[in-house]
């Protein structure tokens, strides 16, 4: 079966730099095919599979681009890319459990095809190499920002589940849940990259930039529960309507249509309930409102751009943040 790698489609500005970029990520990926081929059994096997199912690597190619330009990424960059790209591959292990999602990278999720128990060892296999790894590049203040993040990604979760099905959810408690789950992680990708590299005095800029692209992926990615196709996004649509997670669409499309709030509360609605939700949030116009509040996150993100220092690859960093709303498309 062929991996589901909808990857960002970059412009170069020459063929030493594509080659460096290239090279960097297939490093990252020998990192992560060894440490997937480390473990045996039934558990090894659920690590493999989700690794080579794919993914875009987004936040691998973040930290290797917030990194010192214009040379190779060093071991300890490569080390602080898989590791992000580690801690990711875990949390979403484990949210598959949380969230009773069935697809994944264009697979069955590793809860579905192999159970809970197996999902929760799994992703905490790989929640511990991911510390490994980075441990080994030898900066502690970067083994420190990456345990935060691990640290508030789980509060996120924590968060998300506690507001299931509450439909009085308001736009502030979502955006707290966005920026644990998901913009502190981005943020931490592209600081690592900063720290790693020996050029600590970016880490704050690209930071910035990252929890802001991180917010805009995370609203887009909640818009494409309803809009984008199974083929695409690798993942069962309405599957945030169909366990309560009150997302902006529906923030916006129950200020217009409060009677969906009697779906959104049941504990397992019908298919053929959670299909009409998703056509009346598409009817009332949420997705563009929501569409629209990414967009001001990316337009925030490329201003910060313009702050940070020369070392990073700038123009890189603003195609990824135009590319994260309507990915990769
Ligand atoms: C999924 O992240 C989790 C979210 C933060 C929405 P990605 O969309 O980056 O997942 P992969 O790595 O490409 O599968
Ligand atoms: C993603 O939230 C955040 C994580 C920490 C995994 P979602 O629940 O929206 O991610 P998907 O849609 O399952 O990828
Ligand atoms: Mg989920
Ligand atoms: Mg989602």
């Amino acid at each position: 079966m062929t991996p589901h790698r909808p990857r960002p489609k970059l412009s170069w500005s020459s063929t030493a730099q594509k080659r460096r970029v290239a090279r960097g990520l297939d490093l990252v990926e020998e990192r992560l095919t060894g440490v997937a081929a480390e473990y045996p059994g039934e558990l090894g096997d659920a690590c493999r599979v989700t690794l080579s199912a794919g993914g875009k690597r987004v936040r691998p190619l973040l930290t290797l681009l917030c990194a010192r330009r214009g040379e190779a990424a060093g071991e300890p960059v490569l080390r602080g890319a898989a590791a992000v790209e580690l801690l990711h591959m875990a949390t979403l292990v484990h949210d598959d459990v949380l969230d009773r999602a069935e697809l994944r990278r264009g697979r069955p999720t590793v809860a579905h095809r192999y159970g809970a128990s197996v999902a929760v060892s799994a992703g905490n296999f790989l929640l511990a190499r991911a510390f490994s790894e980075l441990v080994g590049a030898g900066v502690p203040a970067a083994v420190d920002l990456l345990s935060a993040t691990a640290v508030g990604l789980s509060e996120g979760e924590v968060l998300q589940r506690a507001e299931a099905h509450d439909v009085n959810v308001g736009i502030e408690a979502y955006l707290r849940r966005c920026e644990r789950k998901t913009a502190d992680l981005f943020s931490a990708a592209c600081a690592l990259g900063a720290l790693l590299s020996g050029a600590p005095e970016a880490a704050g800029a690209v930071g910035e930039y990252g929890r802001l692209i991180g917010l805009a992926f995370q609203v887009f990615d909640d818009i494409l529960d309803f809009s984008g196709d199974q083929e695409t996004t690798g993942k069962r649509p309405g599957t945030d309507v169909r366990d309560g997670t009150i997302t902006l669409p529906l923030i916006y499309a129950l200020e217009v249509r409060p009677e969906l709030a009697e779906v959104l509360r049941r504990p397992a609605p019908a298919d053929a309930d959670v299909d009409a939700v998703l056509h009346a949030v598409i009817e009332t116009g949420a997705l563009e409102r929501a569409r629209g509040d990414a967009l001001r996150y990316i337009e925030d993100a490329r201003s910060v751009l313009s702050t940070c220092p020369d070392t990073v690859e700038r123009g890189l960093l603003g195609q990824v943040a135009e590319q994260v709303v309507d990915r990769y498309s």
